[in-house]
């Protein structure tokens, strides 16, 4: 850690930890309602409140993982500090608030709005505020810096974009195919468009630091990544089209263009292997690099190969809004985004601490669990998924009827979530063990490459 007001990060990394335990808390709860084990909680946190808490308890986790790595890489890469620490902090705060505004407000019926984005009004023009609070020290800090890197810009540019997309989810309309038609600029353009760049950035970033490999070779590889997402995933935003009572022209523009998607996270994964295998040194920290490899190789198969299986209309058109949506969304945001977060959280803390926790075992354990429990889980929607298609749409059975049958595949599901939360936990308990940042973390960890080559 070369710059001070790089600490900042800490705390947008502390939250991001804390509402990821919330998260999952709800998941549980939803799983256990799944199973029928929900009488002494359902009134309070019926299916639908635990739902909405779930996924947006996922968005705010992710995009206060996303701030605090801006908030430690860019002054990094621009060589000065964050133009302001105290405004940071103020916009740390609202932020953390607005957050525990939403989750207690969905508990008492406050508010209704789009899946994902269901925050009333009000809290909406806070976020807006807040976002501009950022994205101004992030620019300022990037503008007044000594150089612009290819990795900040495209980091950078992903943050700006992904504020820009926020406000179409914020107009209303009456219909509800216009209102599902606006929201998809936000939900799909967000996870297979511009996040894709914070994800292209942070990936380079840390695959510069952790492998070795020359800033030039790493940063030629952005631009095909960014090409490769624009090219497929805008025109993509075609997938959702297919059912909602848009044109039918988009059975096709949809079918073809977010089939080339998979191309992106195909890219990112031989970018991050390959840069893995040309590094001639190694970083002792091999935790981040695992969860940044782990990353790389997890988002393609979620989202890139999970993604494809239900894409083209004549399968979506019996998959659409099944528990096939929720395997595929669970391994594609874990993959992509969740570990992307968990990767940049192992390598900051170190650097930011001076201390060095990822010699120890319990890392490596927390990654491997963590892991096999998500794709437990995944493995267990697809059966769940397939057999709801199945029995409901291709046997015409009841709703309920059909949903009655697959609840067994919850039990294999909150297995293999236990063992998933096990990881996480033990993730967590270093990130506290690692304590506070300190003023100077000793440089040993920033300089500590082993050369393996010869
Ligand atoms: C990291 C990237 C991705 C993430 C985080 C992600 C996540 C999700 C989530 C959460 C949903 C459910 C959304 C909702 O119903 O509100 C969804 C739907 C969908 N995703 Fe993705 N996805 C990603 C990439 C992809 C890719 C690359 C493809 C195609 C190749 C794809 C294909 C689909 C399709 C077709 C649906 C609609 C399912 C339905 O009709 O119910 N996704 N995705
Ligand atoms: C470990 C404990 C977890 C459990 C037990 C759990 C369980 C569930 C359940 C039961 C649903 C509702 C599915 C339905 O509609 O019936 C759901 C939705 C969802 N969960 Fe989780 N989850 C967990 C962790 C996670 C994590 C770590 C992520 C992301 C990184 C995640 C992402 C999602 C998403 C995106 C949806 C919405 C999917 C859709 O729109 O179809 N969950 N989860
Ligand atoms: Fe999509």
């Amino acid at each position: 850690m070369k710059y001070q007001s790089q600490k900042i990060a800490y705390l947008f990394f502390a939250l991001s930890v804390l509402l990821l335990v919330l998260q999952i808390i709800y998941g549980f709860i939803m799983g256990l309602g799944r199973l029928g084990y929900d009488e002494w909680f359902h009134d309070f946190i019926p299916f639908n409140t635990a739902r909405a808490t779930h996924t947006n308890l996922l968005v705010v986790w992710l995009l206060s993982g996303f701030m605090g790595a801006a908030y430690y890489i860019i002054p990094e890469e621009s060589q000065r500090e964050l133009v302001s620490v105290p405004l940071a902090k103020i916009q740390f705060y609202s932020f953390a608030l607005v957050g525990v505004v939403a989750v207690v407000g969905y508990h008492f019926n406050w508010w209704e709005g789009r899946k994902f984005l269901e925050i009333p009004r009000p809290l909406d023009y806070l976020v807006v505020i807040n976002v501009l609070t950022f994205l101004g020290l992030i620019l300022a800090t990037l503008y007044k810096g000594k150089q612009r890197t290819t990795t900040a810009m495209v980091l950078t540019m992903g943050l700006v974009f992904a504020a820009l997309l926020y406000l179409p989810g914020m107009v209303w309309f009456e219909s509800q195919t216009l209102d599902s038609y606006f929201r998809w600029w936000v939900v799909h353009l967000w996870v297979e468009g511009v996040w894709e760049l914070i994800m292209g950035g942070i990936l380079a970033y840390l695959l510069i630091k952790l492998t070795g490999v020359d800033r030039e070779v790493i940063e030629k590889w952005l631009y095909v990544i960014i090409g490769l997402t624009f090219i497929s995933g805008i025109l993509g935003t075609g997938h959702h089209y297919y059912f909602i009572g848009a044109p039918r022209y988009w059975l096709i523009i949809g079918g073809i263009f977010s089939a080339l998607e998979p191309l992106a996270f195909l890219g990112m994964a031989l970018f991050a292997f390959s840069m893995y295998r040309k590094g001639g040194k190694k970083h002792p920290n091999t935790i981040a690099l695992y969860w940044t490899l782990g990353c790389a190789i997890t988002s393609f198969a979620g989202a890139g190969l999970l993604g494809m299986a239900h894409t083209l209309p004549s399968v979506n058109l019996w998959t659409h809004g099944t528990l096939v949506t929720a395997m595929h969304g669970h391994l594609a945001f874990w993959g992509a985004y969740g570990m992307l977060v968990l990767a940049m959280i192992s390598y900051a803390m170190p650097m930011m601490t001076g201390r060095k926790l990822y010699q120890n075992s319990r890392g490596q354990i927390a990654f491997w669990t963590a892991n096999i429990g998500m794709i437990g889980m995944t493995t267990a929607l697809a059966a769940a998924g397939v057999a709801q298609v199945y029995l409901e749409r291709r046997m015409g059975m009841e709703f309920m009827d059909a949903q009655n049958e697959i609840s067994v595949h919850f039990l294999i599901m909150l297995a293999s979530a236990s063992l998933f939360a096990f990881g996480i936990v033990l993730y967590i308990i270093d990130f506290f063990k690692y304590g506070r940042p300190v003023d100077t973390p000793s440089q040993q960890v920033e300089d500590s490459f082993i050369a393996v080559s010869e």
